[in-house]
């Protein structure tokens, strides 16, 4: 039987109306209203007895042949397009600080006349807190890049800083190390650090870090950015202040440290080395891990792992 001959119950029923209606106006109302109604109806009876559309094809599940190695890419394929263009000529190793000094302290070292009168009694004269700020990491990394210019993306007091700046200065490199660090700790640290005290809910971080600094004469080798690190990123790779080594220890959230590692791998001088802390911690499965695993994917570069830390070594691919 071919589809087009089934009659549909409904359907049979509309066609015996309207041969009941025509009957009926041929008879007895012969008039142009009738052939009106008429008119109306067939074609309201044709409407509601008209088959549904077909449904939707199913939706195709694309295949990827490569999922270990190209499914982030080929989801964004146009990742790697960003408005910003670092400068193009780096600035020279030598006048980093210098630099960074015009650039962000108008000019005035922020050592000068440390620490202002107003806040000296609120400052301890050492008060160094970290985490993994000392690993084995530090010194295998500046003994391999023995690097001119650290960036560190978060600073906190200081800890992981000055291990650095002694650690190079210990191995007679000239490093400078350019903090960024808004200092202002997270929304409630001064609940757990009581003695980091504050002025009108300005919260002395960055005073207690300068302080930390001075205590260890590391000055020459620290200079604070006092920023958040997508301003700074974006200052630093605007003016071509590149790094040797970059340290990603700021936001631990998944966004935050996708995006700083992005940024910060922009300002890697080639062969340059990025690595940061708590890669291990069970909360980062869903922040610094899954950040770290998903730019190696989409560049194509190896991970190692020491201790709490992750190494990307922008000279080695997969
Ligand atoms: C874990 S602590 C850094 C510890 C330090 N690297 C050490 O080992 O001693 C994180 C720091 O990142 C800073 N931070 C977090 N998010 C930031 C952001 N978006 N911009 C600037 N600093 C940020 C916080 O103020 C805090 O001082």
């Amino acid at each position: 039987m071919k589809e087009d001959k089934v009659i549909q119950p409904h359907h049979h029923h509309h066609q015996l109306l309207l041969r009941r209606l025509t009957v009926f106006s041929g008879n007895r109302l012969a008039r142009p209203i009738s052939f009106l109604l008429l008119l109306v109806l067939s074609y309201t009876l044709g409407y509601f007895s008209a088959s549904p559309p077909p449904p939707p094809p199913p939706l195709q599940t694309p295949i990827d042949h490569h999922p270990t190695t190209t499914v982030a890419a080929q989801t964004f394929p146009d990742h790697n397009r960003f408005s910003t263009r670092c400068a193009a000529m780096p600035v020279p190793s030598k006048l980093i600080r210098q630099t960074v000094i015009n650039r962000v302290f108008n000019g005035s070292s922020p050592y000068y006349s440390f620490p202002p009168p107003h806040v000296a009694h609120l400052l301890r004269p050492k008060r160094v807190k970290g985490w993994g700020s000392t690993g084995s990491v530090f010194e295998t990394l500046i003994r391999k890049v023995k690097p001119r210019t650290i960036i560190e993306l978060g600073t906190f007091l200081g800890a992981s800083a000055i291990h650095m700046a002694e650690l190079a200065n210990r191995l007679g490199l000239k490093t400078q190390i350019i903090c960024v660090d808004d200092f202002r700790g997270w929304p409630g640290f001064q609940t757990r650090f009581t003695d980091i005290g504050s002025i009108n809910g300005d919260v002395m971080l960055m005073y207690q870090f300068m302080q930390n600094v001075v205590y260890f004469n590391v000055t020459d080798s620290i200079l604070p950015v006092p920023y958040s690190t997508g301003s700074a990123l974006e200052a630093l790779c605007e003016l071509g202040v590149f790094a040797d080594l970059i340290e990603v220890d700021a936001g631990h959230d998944f966004h935050s440290a996708w995006s700083d590692i992005n940024r910060a791998y922009k300002l890697l001088r080639p062969g340059g080395v990025m690595f940061g802390h708590d890669y291990f911690t069970a909360a980062d499965e869903r922040g610094v891990r899954r950040a770290v695993k998903l730019f190696a994917q989409v560049k194509g570069l190896r991970i190692q792992t020491d201790g709490q830390h992750w190494v990307i070594d922008s000279a080695e691919s997969h």
